[in-house]
């Protein structure tokens, strides 16, 4: 069979002269039935391959098989031509339409008061700073001057993780000891990086190493973080997410949001930390929103106060007064616990939730409804 691989050029080139020359579908579906169907030509020849000596069947079986693909290629090239000829636009196309708009987004209301609240107090001089999500019991209470035995560190209110959460009132005093978590071990090497960092930042300056990790209960551990990397003055907010052991409600849910503030400087005042208190609200709230202060307790401030506002907003919802925030003078303590000498450096701090202003500037009664990303709602604001 010598004249098997001459014989293959010549059926090629009738075969595309054919299927090119189909004047419709139906005409190259025959065309293609003709040669590469189970009787066609090309087919044919294919089928003599097995036939062939052995030492030329490679070469044979080479070109028979490209010869196959450019039929297959003219086959589909001539397939879309009569396609697109079968079915040309029913009607002409009209260029005037106006395209199709696609729905554009916008920010969460819970970031569009976040970034409302850092643009009035940018323009006061403070900076943003920040701060891990999962923090250790040092920068969380400890060095807040929340003593171990403080409810705020209760299981109840914090998430912990690792194997803290089994460490017992007794086992405070000595960390080391006994009942431990059967993944502890894991874990700890999961929490080692952040504990490596955090001790990286404060090596002369603290008092007690970090201790077991939880996920931060309030923004106020970042005082703590920016005031053992940097000296007086400091002016920072710190917008972030905070975790709570609290059933999801109207008001409560797991995870929220906060913004700490400190000032720090020589011969800092309350008045300075209420004439600050008063700008940001007017800004946040409206021009004739009014604010009080009411003596309360913080470990880390002394004197403590929470803060009340009133403004057409709260009227709105049938109180005079409603409380917003909690501030105070930074406690002697807490300087003491960063390396700041309290007899020359002052300062104030307050912290206040992010949904709970949302809440009251939009009117939103339900607090699950900013997690739930129902558009129906988020389009609203
Ligand atoms: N950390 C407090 C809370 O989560 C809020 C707070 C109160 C922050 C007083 C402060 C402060 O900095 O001085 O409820």
């Amino acid at each position: 069979m010598a004249g098997f691989i001459d014989q293959i050029e010549p059926l090629k080139q009738a075969a595309i002269a054919e299927l090119g020359a189909a004047p419709d579908l139906a005409a190259l579906e025959q065309a293609r039935v003709n040669y590469l169907g189970s009787n066609g030509k090309f087919t044919a020849l294919m089928k003599q391959l097995g036939g062939l000596p052995k030492e030329e069947k490679p070469a044979a079986g080479k070109a028979v098989n490209l010869a196959k693909i450019e039929l297959e290629a003219a086959l589909t090239s001539r397939r879309g031509e009569l396609e697109l000829k079968a079915a040309p636009p029913k009607e002409p196309t009209d260029f005037t339409l106006p395209g199709r708009r696609r729905t554009l987004g916008k920010l969460h209301p819970l970031t569009q008061v976040t970034e409302d609240i850092v643009r009035s107090f940018r323009k006061i001089g403070f900076v943003v700073a920040d701060g891990p999500e999962v923090e250790d019991e040092y920068h969380c209470f400890d060095a807040l001057n929340t003593p171990a035995d403080h409810p705020a560190r209760d299981t109840q209110d914090t998430f912990y993780v690792g194997g803290a959460e089994i460490r017992s009132p007794k086992s405070e005093t000595n960390p080391k000891s006994e009942i431990r978590n059967p993944n502890s071990e894991a874990r700890a090497q999961v929490a080692e990086p952040s504990q490596q960092r955090s001790s990286a930042l404060h090596p002369p300056l603290a008092i007690l190493p970090p201790t077991g990790s939880l996920l931060r209960t309030h923004t106020s551990s970042v005082q703590i973080r920016v005031m053992q990397k940097q000296q007086p003055p400091v002016r920072i907010i710190v917008p972030g997410r905070v975790y709570r052991r609290d059933n999801a409600d109207a008001t409560h849910n797991p995870t929220f949001h906060q913004v700490e503030g400190l000032y720090v400087d020589r011969n800092v005042t309350v008045g300075d930390l209420k004439g600050t208190v008063e700008f940001v609200f007017r800004e946040l709230m409206g021009p004739e929103t009014r604010i009080r202060f009411r003596p309360h307790y913080f470990s880390y401030t002394e004197p403590s106060f929470e803060i009340d506002f009133s403004s057409s907003l709260t009227r709105k919802m049938g109180k005079e007064w409603l409380e917003i925030a909690g501030c105070g003078m930074v406690h002697p303590q807490v300087f003491e616990n960063v390396g700041y000498d309290p007899e020359v450096w002052t300062g104030w701090a307050f912290g206040f939730g992010i949904e709970r202003i949302a809440m009251i500037r939009y009117g939103i009664n339900d607090i699950r409804l900013f997690y739930e990303n129902d558009t129906r709602f988020l389009r609203q604001f």
